[in-house]
């Protein structure tokens, strides 16, 4: 159902890859909604993906850029503003990626040029864009700005590796910069924490199919989906949520306040039970 909640909005949308991308969910709610945009993805994402389907789908304009690198976002940014004939008023940063997870190196033996191509992917991205759009001017007085993060910026979570401290740069930078965007413009900018999704990057992280059924039986909504993400989204770009800034808010269907639930125990219990599960238990993950 669309409410027009973003009606005469234009906006910028990275990251969507193909229909289960975050940012592909959110690119079809703010179209249902009345906003116009531009998306962009790096030209390896656009040839290996359907951006060109979604462009048509919601009638955009797509312009490749490589989150990492100033020139492209300069490029990017100046033709955003000359489609529109002006400025914006919301950015979805929907961008991670490690090289680390990608090519299995443990945390404890982490590749340190990769860890630098995750922080610079996965969060100095992040800087880039605001930076740049800071430069340019690009975004309207009351514009608002989110990217997407996971709750182990927060916790420990088992084979995240080293997106953990690209996620928690990330939430720092939206609080960094949403002083002086706020400050200055009037600019929110937050963070989204989604619960474990089932996408291309999120099958990239080990065992996340268990890690879905224990956030799942541990939320008691339940795992919040891309698409219910990406309401969540449209209601920050929409003028109902023009106080809120600087914050990490979690879309988790409960499980940050989570401590144990009666779905989880219940897993547990069954496990300890099960006296072949527990011999072939491995106590040192
Ligand atoms: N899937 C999950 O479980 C989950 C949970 C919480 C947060 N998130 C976050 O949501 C965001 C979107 O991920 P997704 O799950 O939709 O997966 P996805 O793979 O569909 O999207 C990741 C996007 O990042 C883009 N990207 C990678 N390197 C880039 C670069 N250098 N420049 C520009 N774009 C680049 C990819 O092309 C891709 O479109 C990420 O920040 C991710 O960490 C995902």
């Amino acid at each position: 159902m669309a409410y027009n909640l973003l009606k005469g909005k234009k906006g910028l949308i990275f990251g969507a890859l193909n229909d289960m991308s975050i940012a592909w969910k959110v690119a079809e709610r703010a179209h249902e909604e009345g906003a116009e945009f531009v998306l962009s993805n790096t030209a390896l994402a656009a040839r290996m993906g359907d951006t060109d389907l979604l462009a048509q789908k919601t009638n955009s304009l797509f312009i490749p850029a490589d989150a990492t690198s100033i020139a492209d976002l300069e490029n990017l940014i100046q033709k955003t503003m000359d489609h529109f004939g002006g400025k914006i008023d919301f950015i979805l940063h929907s961008i991670g990626m490690s090289p680390n997870v990608r090519k299995k190196f443990p945390y404890d033996d982490l590749n340190y040029d990769n860890f630098m191509k995750t922080m610079d992917i996965s969060a100095l991205s992040f800087h880039k864009v605001l930076q740049t759009a800071k430069k340019y001017d690009a975004l309207n007085e009351w514009g608002s700005v989110v990217a997407l993060s996971y709750i182990a910026a927060q916790r420990t979570l088992f084979e995240y590796n080293d997106m953990a401290e690209a996620k928690a740069a990330l939430e720092s930078i939206a609080r960094s910069f949403g002083y002086i965007y706020g400050r200055e413009k009037h600019i929110r900018i937050n963070t989204v924490s989604q619960s474990p999704t089932l996408t291309t990057a999120g099958k990239g992280v080990k065992g996340i199919d268990a890690l879905i059924d224990f956030t799942e039986r541990m939320s008691p909504l339940g795992n919040a989906t891309a698409s219910e993400c990406a309401d969540y989204c449209i209601t920050l770009f929409s003028d109902l949520t023009k106080k809120v800034t600087m914050q990490n808010l979690f879309n988790d269907g409960g499980f940050s306040s989570m401590g144990m639930s009666y779905r989880a125990m219940e897993m547990y219990n069954r496990s300890l039970d099960c006296k072949e599960c527990h011999k072939d238990s491995d106590d040192n993950q």
